[in-house]
């Protein structure tokens, strides 16, 4: 039998997961964190939670970990996710995303976890048709990085059609995810990282110049659009898919964003604000892939889920900044 309380946390000790971990404890669960450290910090688990490491990609690893703790769900965090790096090395993320899926989602079965939580993104749309995006608008990745989590859909939605009363999805599709716990001691940590609110507040400790890439987009100032996420309010709406399952919502995509675009520059403008200091930056060449504007419709999160996220910018900004300079 299945503990109900008990979470298995696929990629709990990176950015995402870690932050996940912790707003499961304060809720009462018991999460198992499953994590390999590839980009992810041991020190980042909380030490009420257990901690497992293992790969996702050796089906042995997850099945004594699934035998020994019986879940009631996975949360699947752990990927690889840099883009450009995702170009240059295609079969990485095929192996790491799509592959160790597969393999997960097998060790669910035999072990007889029939829900899972998976964590997927904003780059499955590649450059939508119409803003805000909905989750019909087409999907059409333009990197590996976003065709790998598009496949993992695909697999999920088939394998829940095929197993009906045994295994259901919900997958939640990110905008911009920032900021940090407001309590600190997890944040974005690591030599990889190419999001932009990590990149201008290292610029405004003078640690390296900012490069925005291009200045010519179809935008009102040219910088590229995105929408901005705070990483709790983003755990907050997997705390309400997990309950949503009670309720009978199965197999369902939803997009998590706040709504509301920020350019690059207005970014700039509003990090000189939050911290006083001054961002010293570039302009390079526009980054084949990137899409001009990016903003969620968070409609069907807001009205299924009962999703309300609560940071805005500024303590994205702020909660992000006391994590740089810890
Ligand atoms: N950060 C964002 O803005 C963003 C946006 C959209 C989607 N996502 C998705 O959210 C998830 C979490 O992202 P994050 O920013 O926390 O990244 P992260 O790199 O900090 O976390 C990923 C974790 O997974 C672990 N991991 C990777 N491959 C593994 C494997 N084979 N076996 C076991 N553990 C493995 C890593 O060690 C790491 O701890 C990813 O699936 C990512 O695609 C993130």
């Amino acid at each position: 039998m299945s503990d109900k309380k008990v979470i298995f946390v696929a990629g709990g000790a990176g950015y995402i997961g870690s932050h996940m971990t912790r707003l499961l404890l304060e809720e009462g669960f018991k999460p198992i964190v499953f994590d390999n450290l590839s980009t992810g910090f041991r020190e980042f688990v909380p030490k009420e939670a257990r901690f497992v490491r293992g790969d996702l990609r050796r089906e042995r690893d997850i099945e004594n970990a699934l035998e020994r703790y019986r879940p009631s769900a996975v949360m699947h965090f752990a990927a690889a996710l840099v883009v450009p790096e995702s170009v240059s090395d295609p079969l990485k993320y095929y192996e790491n995303n799509v592959a160790a899926a597969i393999t997960l989602l097998r060790a669910m079965r035999r072990q007889k976890v029939k829900r899972i939580i998976f964590s997927s993104t904003a780059a499955v749309y590649g450059e939508p048709q119409r803003i805000p995006v909905r989750e019909d608008n087409p999907a059409c990745p333009v990197n590996p990085y976003g065709r790998s989590k598009l496949m993992i859909e695909a697999i999920l939605k088939d394998t829940a059609y095929a197993y009906p009363e045994d295994f259901r999805y919900i997958s939640l599709r990110y905008f911009n995810v920032a900021g940090a716990h407001p309590a600190g001691g997890i944040g974005q940590k690591g030599p990889q990282i190419t999001h932009l609110i990590p990149n201008i507040l290292r610029a405004a400790m003078g640690s390296k110049k900012l490069t925005v890439f291009g200045k010519d987009w179809p935008t009102p100032d040219g910088t590229c659009i995105r929408d901005y996420i705070h990483v709790v309010d983003l755990c907050q709406a997997h705390l309400l898919a997990l309950k949503a399952f009670d309720r009978g919502v199965n197999n369902e995509i939803f997009n998590l964003g706040s709504s509301k675009g920020f350019s690059v520059k207005a970014m700039i403008r509003a990090v000189e604000q939050v911290t006083g200091k001054k961002v010293p930056h570039r302009y390079g060449p526009r980054r084949p892939g990137d899409p001009a504007r990016l903003i969620a419709s968070s409609k069907k999160a807001r009205e299924i889920l009962g999703w309300r996220p609560r940071y805005g910018l500024d303590e994205i900004i702020e909660t992000a900044w006391q994590w740089e300079n810890r």
